[in-house]
């Protein structure tokens, strides 16, 4: 039922909205729903041959880690890959479940086309969270390194995610309006604020001891304030820097690589064993995280067999919000997310109702051409259009998703430059 109030509230703000990037109702497709098209398996091999060398290179070879650890690593490693097959296979069987619910979208970017009638399954996010609790919950019993402290935060964060993803289905079932889509997360970091029992304290950066008269200083309530408001920006920031085909999912794997990577270097580095279990609790959400994704990522890349729908976006980001808390590296997380920060501002005078804010700020199409053209909407996608000129959609995603990449590399540098004088 609750799916088909999603369908007609659609057709009703198709009907009522003149914004012209809105989708029409065809008919020509109404009643056949063909198999959604096979995954694009290559580009996905292609990327984890990228991304696997180095950081097994890291693992196993350039840094002496525990062998305890590794071994840990390890089995998650491989659980996550089984959680990759699981993925594939099952996002086809729930495109057609979600389908018959009429939960789909119509593709915006392609209006005007063939491809734009087609009935794309929605919310597919909900197989990558669903396969990912799953994992995260079994590999409890294969985590070797653990303490009884490391446990009830685990599940704290776990209980998190899994709040996120339902209020993210809910938001997709029901389609809620965007305002009330922007205070969810903030529900959802309930179990992880309550159950943190960790440090509150901060160290004062070094140039600014002097100023401050405190190496380290307790913010108390104010830290939990904060891990807060970074669960809220970590899950919206994602959801609004989207609407091209694999801009949601693109931005999640190329961050969580950049975690995965920033993990192994720390618990390399580092030769405290409490500093290392924060980065290895990171790694172990991480990794199914990034190898689920990479499964939805096969079929939602241009063009789009499936969408993810608000139930990733949100789970995404209150995953990578959460190991960025638990595992105390929330400044370079921030810098990771550097283009939904500037996503986030452009952003501002529509979020905050001094400019009129449409239900889509996506480009303008040209059916004929196939190009986007950038609109006055306050989005990096946008902001990229006006800047580099037209460009098909394909192109534009992988733009972006290499400014995501150059951000990450950027933190990479910034941290190899400033460690030892900032902190
Ligand atoms: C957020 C953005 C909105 C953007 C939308 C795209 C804000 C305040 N809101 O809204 O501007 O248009 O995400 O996801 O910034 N879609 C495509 N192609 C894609 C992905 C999605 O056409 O590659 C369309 C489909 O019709 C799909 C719909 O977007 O059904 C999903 O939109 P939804 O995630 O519900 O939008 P919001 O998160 O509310
Ligand atoms: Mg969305």
């Amino acid at each position: 039922m609750a799916a088909r109030k999603r369908a007609s509230s659609r057709a009703i703000a198709t009907a009522t909205d003149t914004d012209t990037s809105k989708s029409e109702t065809p008919t020509s497709q109404e009643h056949a729903d063909p198999p959604i098209a096979p995954p694009k398996s290559g580009l996905i091999f292609k990327l984890c041959l990228f991304f696997a060398i180095p950081y097994f290179y890291l693992l196993f070879y350039h840094y002496k880690i525990e062998s305890e650890l590794q071994r840990s690593i390890l089995i998650n490693a491989g659980l996550s890959l089984a959680g990759f097959f699981i993925t594939q296979k099952m996002i086809p069987v729930a495109s057609r479940y979600v389908l018959r619910r009429n939960l789909f979208g119509y593709d915006i970017n392609k209006k005007g086309t063939p491809q734009g009638t087609i009935k794309v399954p929605e919310s597919l996010g909900i197989v990558v969270g669903a396969v990912f609790l799953v994992l995260a919950i079994l590999f409890q019993y294969f985590n070797f390194t653990a303490d009884s402290n490391w446990l009830v935060e685990y599940n704290a964060a776990l209980a998190s995610i899994c709040f996120m993803l339902l209020l993210g289905f809910v938001d997709d079932v029901l389609d809620v309006p965007w305002r009330v889509k922007l205070i969810l997360p903030s529900f959802a970091a309930l179990p992880l604020l309550m159950a943190y029992a960790g440090h509150t304290s901060i160290i004062i950066p070094k140039p600014l001891v002097p100023y401050v008269g405190l190496e380290i200083l307790d913010l108390g309530w104010i830290y939990k304030l904060y891990m807060f408001l970074l669960a809220v920006f970590c899950t919206n920031s994602i959801n609004i820097h989207a609407g091209l085909n694999g801009l949601e999912v693109g931005q999640t794997v190329v961050i969580a690589s950049a975690i995965l990577l920033h993990n192994i270097m720390q618990i390399g580095a580092s030769l405290d064993p409490e500093y290392k279990q924060a980065h290895a609790f990171s790694i172990y959400l991480v990794q199914p995280l990034l190898a689920t994704s990479l499964a939805l990522f096969s079929y939602n890349w241009y063009p789009s067999s499936v969408f993810v729908g608000d139930t990733y976006t949100y789970f995404a980001g209150m995953t990578m919000a959460v190991v960025g808390i638990l595992g105390h590296f929330s400044e370079t997380l921030l810098i990771f997310f550097l283009p939904q920060v500037l996503n986030f501002l452009l952003s501002v005078p529509q979020l905050f109702g001094f400019v009129k804010c449409p239900r889509h700020r996506l480009p303008g199409f040209n059916p004929q051409t196939g190009l986007l053209t950038g609109t006055n909407d306050g989005t990096l996608v946008n902001f990229f259009l006006r800047l580099f000129g037209k460009m098909s959609e394909g192109s534009l995603c992988a733009a972006l998703l290499v400014f995501q990449a150059i951000a990450c590399c950027l933190c990479f540098v910034l941290r190899y430059f400033l460690t030892g004088w900032y902190k």
